[in-house]
């Protein structure tokens, strides 16, 4: 049941976005609201090419060069998100708002250990030490109930490569 008094964690205001391509404009993203409310999930559903990829990317601002966010809000926490540059936004991806990639082999370099790469994402973010990272990301394994072991393995040696 929804709180309605409790504010909402993320709302999404008519957000438009636009690819430009060869062939002309593609509207990926029309006009497009949602809200969220703590401790809520909301799912995305529709046909491939609908614009449900095009709409993650417009909230974390990870777009490529041929895409414009041509108008709308995107409200986190106070914060629009549209109206932030690239310096700005940074520091609030990972920590305020994030995604994980359809294919996790995408997410992942395949030529680094999973555990190295998480370690590097927390120094950088998190501001940990490298002792501090590897304790934290066995915390986050065994919270996932993942053996220990997998943090020294390649992305290929996990299910599902
Ligand atoms: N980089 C791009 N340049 C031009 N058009 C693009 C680009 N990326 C996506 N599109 C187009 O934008 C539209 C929305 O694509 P999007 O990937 O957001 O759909 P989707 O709902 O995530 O699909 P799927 O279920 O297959 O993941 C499609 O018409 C797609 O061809
Ligand atoms: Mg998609």
């Amino acid at each position: 049941m929804t709180n309605v008094e409790s504010p909402d964690v993320l709302s999404v205001e008519d957000l438009t976005m636009h690819y430009t391509t060869s062939a002309g404009m593609v509207k990926a993203v029309d006009g497009v609201s949602f809200s969220i409310k703590r401790g809520q999930s909301l799912g995305l559903v529709g046909e491939s090419g609908c614009g449900k990829s095009s709409i993650a990317i417009s909230l974390l601002k990870l777009l490529p060069d041929n895409a414009n966010i041509i108008g709308g809000q995107v409200n986190l926490g106070g914060i629009d998100l549209v109206l932030l540059n690239e310096d700005e936004m940074r520091p609030l991806r990972w920590n305020r708002i994030s995604m994980v990639f359809q294919a996790a082999m995408n997410s992942l370099d395949p030529v680094y250990r999973v555990g190295d790469q998480i370690i590097e994402a927390l120094e950088v973010h998190e501001r940990y030490t490298r002792d501090e990272a590897l304790k934290r990301v066995e915390e986050l394994f065994e919270l996932v109930s993942l053996d220990p072991g997998f943090i020294s393995r390649y992305p290929h040696e996990y299910s599902g490569a």
